[in-house]
């Protein structure tokens, strides 16, 4: 761990803001974004969607000291739940001691489909379609020249024939290389170009041609290994090691705790996803349906103990299809911020720190569910929310916040009643 970042989240915000110029991270322009809390202005959010009528805030964190692929990164997070920004720091920090994350990236392009209906025979437009690959890559192409130009562009093309009760579809998937893009727009061009040589090659009609969210040419997988004694201080980590992979089972098999495993690693995930001015609602379709990839919703990552090397090692592979230019990337001030921060990563390094985020996070509440339970470290970090519901100001927060710590019962009603005895 670098010395400089050492009790970062104990400092104010002026000591944290002085931390992060001497880390030479910003230039003065970003420098200034964060100082003056610089965001998305009126004009520019009237500009990007429908029926604005002001902005809405969120809190804006960072997490120094996060290791992937033996570079260290300050992630950026934006989420409104306490302890979620507390939960990566504490993971990151044992997993930074323990060699980093390292990660794979499989592939890095988008798929769309054309679904085809009313085809009298499906095997034979199958085979016209394969036959006339090359014909319709290069109509996809023609439609969208400039992702050519740049080395990108559509590179395959795949047909499945799929029937529904009296009903069979011939859908024709078209694979492209987006490059930095997230290539939503790039597909759709590029899918109705080719709907029409579709149509009149298979006598078919088109129902929809559209980009498909289930990214499974996007795939990165993330891994660390931790040695069993850095997981706790308490003893030599086995038994917390050997609880993690049982609660990683847990999670393949019992739907109910899937949803809330796999919810643990999005508390992460949207929230650089977010920061990153990405497309969160395609981040969360992708891997959330990459979750019932094996026919039932399973937990995503996997945690398994190595006795002899006494580690606990953690995996998790998802589709990340994240961009590095496009959509508000260039026009939120928060988003461009947060991209210095991480040091303008290209589309493949953002992915890979993403779903390491995913697992750093996971590990976090694994750790803290199969160990002293979740509500000591969550509520810990809660009670600062419910006080400030409770109607604490900012001179009476402190002391609200050490008496609600103290209490058996950390809530509401336990936070109003220590405002009325304070101010009374
Ligand atoms: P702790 O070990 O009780 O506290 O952790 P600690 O004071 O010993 O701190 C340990 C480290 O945590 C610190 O190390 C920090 O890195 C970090 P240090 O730098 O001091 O050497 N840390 C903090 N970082 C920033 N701000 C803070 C802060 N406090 C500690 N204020 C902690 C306490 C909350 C971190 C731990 O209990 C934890 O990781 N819990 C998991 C919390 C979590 O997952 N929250 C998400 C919301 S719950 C949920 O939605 C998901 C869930 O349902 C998913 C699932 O079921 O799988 C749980």
């Amino acid at each position: 761990m670098e010395k400089i970042w050492s009790g970062f989240y104990k400092k104010n915000r002026e000591e944290r803001l002085n931390v992060i110029k001497n880390a030479n991270l910003l230039d003065e322009s970003h420098l200034e974004l964060i100082e003056k809390n610089v965001v998305l202005d009126y004009e520019t959010a009237n500009n990007m969607v429908e029926n604005v009528v002001g902005t809405f805030s969120l809190p804006f964190s960072v997490v120094p000291d996060f290791v992937v692929d033996d570079k260290t990164y300050l992630v950026p997070l934006v989420t409104e739940e306490p302890s979620v920004v507390a939960a990566c720091n504490n993971a990151g920090k044992i997993v930074a001691t323990s060699g980093g994350f390292k990660t794979t990236i499989h592939d890095r392009k988008m798929i769309g489909h054309v679904a085809l209906y009313d085809i009298k025979d499906a095997e034979n437009a199958e085979k016209i379609i394969l036959e006339n690959k090359a014909l319709l890559l290069a109509t996809a192409n023609e439609a969208y020249p400039s992702i050519v130009k740049r080395g990108g562009g559509a590179c395959d093309i795949d047909v499945k024939i799929l029937s529904e009760n009296e009903t069979t579809f011939v859908v024709v998937y078209l694979v492209v290389d987006t490059l930095e893009a997230m290539g939503a727009n790039m597909l759709n061009t590029m899918l109705e170009a080719i709907k029409v040589s579709l149509e009149t090659l298979t006598g078919g009609i088109s129902l929809m041609a559209i980009l498909s969210n289930y990214a499974t040419s996007s795939l990165i997988t993330t891994k660390c290994e931790i040695p069993f004694d850095k997981l706790t201080s308490k003893d030599n980590g086995e038994d917390l090691a050997k609880r993690i992979e049982l609660a990683s089972k847990f999670a393949k098999i019992d739907v109910y705790r899937a949803a809330t495993h796999n919810k643990g690693i999005f508390n992460g995930i949207d929230s650089i996803v977010i920061a990153s001015g990405n497309d969160w609602r395609a981040v969360e379709a992708a891997c959330q349906s990459y979750a019932a990839k094996n026919g039932r919703y399973e937990g995503l990552s996997t945690w398994t103990c190595n006795f002899e090397n006494k580690t606990l090692i953690g995996e998790l592979t998802l589709p990340m299809p994240v961009a590095s230019v496009g959509g508000s990337i260039g026009i939120n001030p928060s988003v461009k911020l947060a991209r210095h921060l991480l040091k303008n990563p290209n589309a493949k390094t953002l992915a890979s720190i993403i779903v390491s985020v995913g697992l750093a996070q996971n590990l976090a509440a694994l750790r803290a569910l199969v160990g002293e339970g979740i509500q000591k470290g969550h509520m810990k970090l809660h009670a600062k929310s419910l006080a400030i519901l409770a109607g604490a100001t900012n001179d009476i927060l402190d002391e609200v916040v050490d008496k609600l710590r103290k209490e058996k019962h950390m809530n509401l009603a336990t936070a109003k009643k220590i405002v009325e005895e304070i101010l009374d």
